[in-house]
């Protein structure tokens, strides 16, 4: 990182410059590696929802197969159960795919992006924790939204951040909102939920890395200050309104101009 100013003389005249480079390298290294603790704690958190996922059409196959072997089916029942196995290996296939997706480390990459399939994509790996948690999950995409430039790998692990801390804010269930809308040159993803909402004396912390309200092994606090040093590289803002036993609503502001995007990316 550089950073230069001038040096001015007495009367304000400009003697030169003055340089500091910093090697940001140890920093970088650092973030990196509590990226991936808090990725890998969301994985851990996912975990029970998508081995439910994985195991439905497992035993779904399974029951095909043992018919099919019987040898005792007609032809067209036969035909019906291979499509229906090859149905269920392509939802496991899915799914192991998104998991392996997100759980990946991935090199900073910039490019355009559709936010409302970012959402998507994030959803598709949250959804098998709704129902058992009593969960409803309502979305309001816009779809007007412009492409905004941004590493898609992290604004995913953003929003998971913010659905999973809604899911564990919603105890006794509730309703999961998340909508997408773009004015004055910001697109914004809102995920509010129905759930405990933040006291004020907690609220100015809940940024503060390994700030937690949660038990053991039910939170690193490191869930939102990774979400903002991610958003601050976006050249964004991480808004947030609670109000306790109403919920919560965190936003996610994003850019849509490029040329700001890219001037983050350089940094
Ligand atoms: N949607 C929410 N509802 C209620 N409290 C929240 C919500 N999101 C965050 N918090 C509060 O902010 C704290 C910090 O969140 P985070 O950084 O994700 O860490 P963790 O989830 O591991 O505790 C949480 O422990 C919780 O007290
Ligand atoms: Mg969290």
């Amino acid at each position: 990182m550089v950073s230069v100013s001038p040096l001015q003389g007495a009367d304000g005249e400009i003697l030169g410059v003055l340089g500091i480079a910093r090697d940001m390298t140890e920093t970088k290294k650092l973030e990196r590696q509590i990226r991936n603790a808090e990725k890998l704690a969301s994985i851990g958190q996912l975990a029970a929802g998508v081995a439910h996922e994985i195991n439905n059409p497992l035993g779904g196959i399974l029951n095909c197969l043992y018919n099919l072997r019987k040898g005792t089916l007609s032809p067209a029942r036969q035909e019906e159960y291979w499509a229906s196995m090859e149905h269920g290996v392509r939802r496991v296939q899915k799914i192991v795919r998104q998991l392996l997706d997100f759980s990946q480390q991935h090199e900073p990459a910039f490019s355009q992006a559709d936010i409302n399939r970012i959402v998507d994509q994030v959803l598709e790996l949250t959804t098998h924790l709704f129902a058992s948690n009593h969960i409803h999950l309502e979305t309001f995409p816009t779809h007007d939204v412009p492409s905004v430039m941004v590493d898609r790998h992290m604004i995913e692990q953003v929003l998971m951040n913010l659905i999973l801390n809604a899911v564990q804010a919603m105890k006794n269930g509730g309703v999961l909102t998340i909508r997408t809308s773009v004015a004055e040159g910001i697109c914004r993803v809102e995920v509010s939920d129905t759930g405990s909402g933040i006291p004020a004396s907690v609220l100015p912390r809940i940024f503060d890395p390994f700030f937690t309200t949660k038990g053991e092994g039910e939170g690193t606090g490191l869930g939102l200050s990774v979400n903002l040093g991610i958003v601050e590289r976006h050249g964004g803002k991480l808004l947030v309104e609670s109000e306790v036993g109403k919920g919560t609503m965190f936003t996610l502001c994003l850019p849509v101009s490029r040329e700001r995007a890219f001037a983050e990316r350089e940094t």
